[in-house]
């Protein structure tokens, strides 16, 4: 115990929580990281997953030196800002965590922690706060999602209330929050596309009289691992991707065709084998098993097909606000050479630089090059080149003039939610177009980069956030970079 210069004795700093205590959380705010935020008296602390503006009492996991790590148990108060729920799954499922928060609370807790997550770049001058200066919300924030990817497994989730002794032993769902390796039975996801729920339905119902076995992740043992479902709104075609262990060609191409004649509105069936330990819902071989393997859908007046390997936004409506707010902060591209990195299936670039004097496109997947390709034909854009490959070569390539072509005036970069692999920011300084417009679904990576580009000659110009993914943690943000004179 410390004395003080009086000789009195000082009061003990309180004791901190212990681990398997329960503490009183008042929820505060989303972390940038995951999971929320909150206090307990003069504990910061952690917890997975809550709702901010209520209270609840949780235990303590872990003390960290600056905060406590706690779940929660029970809520004491629902506080201000609570949402009536739609989904049936809301406390379990790991799909979307903010349902039962109000959209616009929602909204403004998104913008905090973006601004929070751009917060290292104030050391370099940028104020995240007159960066960043809303959201814009989506006006559909159910059956918004055009793409699910469902999880089979032989270990069911078996929920509260339950009887006892159920069957758990086949599952079509999604993981559980926190417990990756339960699945919970899916009878209706409301953020997906509404046919896609009828599709989920008898793709279990199917299986389950086929006798195909679910996927046991622990033993890398069974049948059945994934099913994608995609939708093109404008078009209403829909894309099944079946995802299985590999040697099982006969009979899911009889679940194939049993699922195509009860659900008509199935206009593309693909079977991909995966031998891979982890779980991913992609495989490594496909084969189409009805329609032409892709589906068509439209977006900023264009047309585009899109496979089963090739990333398209998940949300549509919202990614024609994207679009729109990419094509703002690029500025002007007639006449211009402009790059399109990370281009999928060709979306940004072909709707962004229809007036540009050359597109070229960056990609790894094979297979969206090859949509990418076919995208600029049936759009008429002649002036559009795709090189397949990854872009910490591709892009350093180019700048040596090596992959044929001319060093940009403008970059759309759009990377996965990692960002971008150093040497390609390198290469992207090296090339110095005079714009640049980074489009992130991660504002964490997407801070890291930009401190790089900023070190590199290039200011912030401007900067926009759509959500495209309402009730979730995610919201996708751009970043226009301007090249100084100096540099
Ligand atoms: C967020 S998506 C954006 C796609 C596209 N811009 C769009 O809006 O539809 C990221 C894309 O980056 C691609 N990708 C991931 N890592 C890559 C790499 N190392 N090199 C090139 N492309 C990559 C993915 O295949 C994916 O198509």
């Amino acid at each position: 115990m410390h004395a003080t210069s009086s000789g009195s004795a000082a009061p003990a700093p309180p004791s901190r929580p212990r681990p398997g205590a329960e503490i009183e959380v008042e929820i505060l705010a989303l972390d940038p990281a995951g999971g929320v935020l909150g206090r307990a008296g003069a504990e910061r602390v952690w917890l997975a997953r809550g709702r901010p503006g209520a209270r609840v009492v949780a235990r303590v996991l872990r003390r960290r030196r600056s905060h406590l790590e706690a779940a929660p148990l029970r809520e004491l108060d629902a506080g201000p800002d609570a949402a009536a729920p739609r989904c049936a799954h809301v406390r379990e499922c790991g799909g979307c965590s903010f349902q039962d928060l109000a959209y616009e609370r929602q909204l403004a807790h998104l913008l905090a922690a973006t601004r929070e997550s751009l917060a290292p770049l104030a050391a370099l001058g940028v104020d995240p706060h007159a960066l960043l200066a809303g959201i814009d919300g989506a006006r559909e924030t159910f059956g918004y999602r055009n793409k699910m990817d469902f999880t089979f497994s032989n270990r069911r989730w078996v929920c509260a209330g339950e009887e006892l002794g159920a069957d758990a032993s086949f599952a079509l769902g999604l993981h559980l929050a926190g417990r990756h390796q339960k699945v919970l039975d899916i009878a209706r996801c409301e953020i997906q596309f509404e046919r896609g729920n009828a599709i989920l339905a008898a793709t279990r119902e199917l299986a389950r009289a086929a006798g195909i076995a679910p996927w046991d992740s622990r033993a890398h043992t069974g049948v059945l691992r994934h099913l994608v479902l995609r939708e093109a709104r404008a078009t209403g075609q829909v894309l099944a991707v079946l995802v299985t262990a590999p040697g099982h060609a006969e009979a899911i191409a009889a679940l194939g065709r049993a699922l195509v004649e009860r659900c008509p509105s199935l206009t593309t069936l693909v079977h991909a084998e995966s031998a891979r330990l982890a779980n991913v819902a992609v495989g490594e071989s496909e084969r189409v098993l009805h329609g032409p393997g892709w589906i068509d859908e439209q977006l900023a007046g264009l047309s585009f097909r899109v496979s089963a390997r090739s990333f398209f936004q998940v949300n549509t409506a919202q990614a024609e606000r994207l679009v729109e707010r990419v094509r703002e902060l690029a500025g002007g591209v007639a006449g211009a050479v402009v790059y399109d990195v990370c281009c999928g299936a060709g979306t940004l670039g072909l709707a962004v630089a229809r007036d540009a004097r050359e597109l070229w496109g960056f990609e790894l997947e094979p297979a969206a090059v090859e949509d990418a390709r076919a995208n600029a034909a049936r759009n008429g854009c002649a002036h559009a080149r795709f090189v397949a490959g990854d872009v910490r070569a591709t892009l350093a390539a180019a700048a040596l003039a090596g992959v044929g072509a001319p060093r940009p005036g403008i970059a759309l970069v759009d990377p996965p939610r990692a960002g971008l692999h150093p040497a390609a920011v390198a290469a992207l300084v090296e090339l110095a177009p005079r714009r640049i417009v980074y489009v992130s679904c991660n504002a964490r990576s997407a801070a890291r980069d930009l401190a790089v580009l900023l070190g590199g000659g290039y200011a912030l110009a401007g900067a926009a956030a759509v959500d495209l993914f309402p009730h979730t943690p995610h919201v996708e943000s751009v970043y226009a970079l301007e090249r100084s004179a100096a540099s």
